[in-house]
């Protein structure tokens, strides 16, 4: 007599291919949900901006991060995003390694660029990429200490008897310490890539990698990865609560994903392998 787990296998493989069959169906017509509903990829200067970018302002939430939209001001014009405290010229989007380059908006093509922004990225679903460091600026410093100095003078942004200084990171308690000490009047924190770090020679170089850009990611951000790699489409409501939208049209905010098709077929195969 066959046990009854036996009984439930014989049962639920034909239940289950049913569903199957219901899931293949919302599938194919759900997988073109997102593109008809969202605008589909369009083109900004050479970048092509997709999910989770999205140059629409009033697009439904699932069609791309809020906090991602990115303004193309016209096709002969690179595209922008305004991120808090400053708007950056996005230079590139890699959507294989999940990064995005930015030049600040300030610096770019100046010839001495003056950092002006903190760039604060907290609230945003986006991570500082492992090539960058940390400039940190000094400007306008009356009494800095005499030679030796650790810092590099940037001499292009010397003021009277002023003086402005680089410094590669630099943590926020040395830096708050050396701004009083040095009588300061702005102390600027600026991200830059390693290798533009490396090659620089003397203050007005290291300011100048600025105009390099620095590299963010935006993978495996908070929850929505995990909302992504289900097949869904990660958003954030008014309140910060994370919304994962699956193509079949549910929206979750409870923490759970769109794993309903994994969880269908390793169940059938668990079932089949039991025998
Ligand atoms: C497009 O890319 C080419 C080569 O990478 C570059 O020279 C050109 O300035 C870029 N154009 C825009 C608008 O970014
Ligand atoms: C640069 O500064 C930001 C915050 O200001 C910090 O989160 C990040 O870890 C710093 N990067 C490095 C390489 O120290
Ligand atoms: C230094 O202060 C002077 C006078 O206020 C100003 O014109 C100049 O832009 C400042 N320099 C920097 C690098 O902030
Ligand atoms: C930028 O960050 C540095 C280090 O965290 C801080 O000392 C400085 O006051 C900040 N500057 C501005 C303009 O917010
Ligand atoms: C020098 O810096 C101080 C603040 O640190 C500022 O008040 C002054 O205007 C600056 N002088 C010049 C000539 O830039
Ligand atoms: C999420 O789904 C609920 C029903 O489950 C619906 O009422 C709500 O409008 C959906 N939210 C969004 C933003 O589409």
């Amino acid at each position: 007599m066959p046990s009854r787990h036996h009984l439930l296998c014989i049962l639920s493989p034909s239940l289950s291919l049913v569903f199957f069959f219901f899931f293949l169906l919302s599938f194919h017509g759900g997988h073109s949900a997102f593109p008809t509903i969202c605008e589909s990829q369009s083109q900004c200067g050479n970048i092509s901006i997709k999910y989770p970018f999205s140059t629409v302002s009033d697009a439904p939430v699932y069609c791309g991060y809020p906090q991602l939209r990115i303004s193309c001001p016209d096709v002969d014009n690179p595209p922008t995003i305004s991120l808090p405290g400053d708007t950056y010229l996005v230079t590139e989007i890699n959507y294989v390694e999940e990064t995005l380059t930015l030049v600040d908006i300030d610096v770019a093509d100046r010839i001495c660029p003056r950092a002006s922004h903190n760039l604060t990225i907290n609230s945003l679903p986006l991570g500082y990429n492992s090539a960058d460091v940390n400039l940190t600026f000094f400007f306008n410093c009356s009494t800095p200490p005499l030679a030796p100095n650790p810092a590099r003078a940037i001499d292009c942004l010397r003021s009277g008897d002023n003086q402005s200084y680089v410094f590669v990171n630099m943590s926020p308690d040395e830096a708050a310490a050396i701004r009083e000490a040095w009588g300061c009047e702005e102390a600027v924190v600026a991200a830059v890539k390693r290798t533009e770090v490396t090659a620089a020679n003397g203050g007005d170089e290291l300011a100048g990698a600025m105009s390099e850009g620095f590299a963010l990611d935006w993978a495996a951000v908070r929850e929505c990865g995990a909302c992504e790699h289900s097949g869904g489409r990660c958003a954030f409501n008014q309140n910060e609560q994370l919304l994962c939208f699956c193509e079949d049209g549910s929206n979750h905010t409870d923490g759970s994903f769109c794993k309903v098709a994994r969880d269908l077929i390793s169940g059938i195969l668990r079932c089949f392998s039991s025998f």
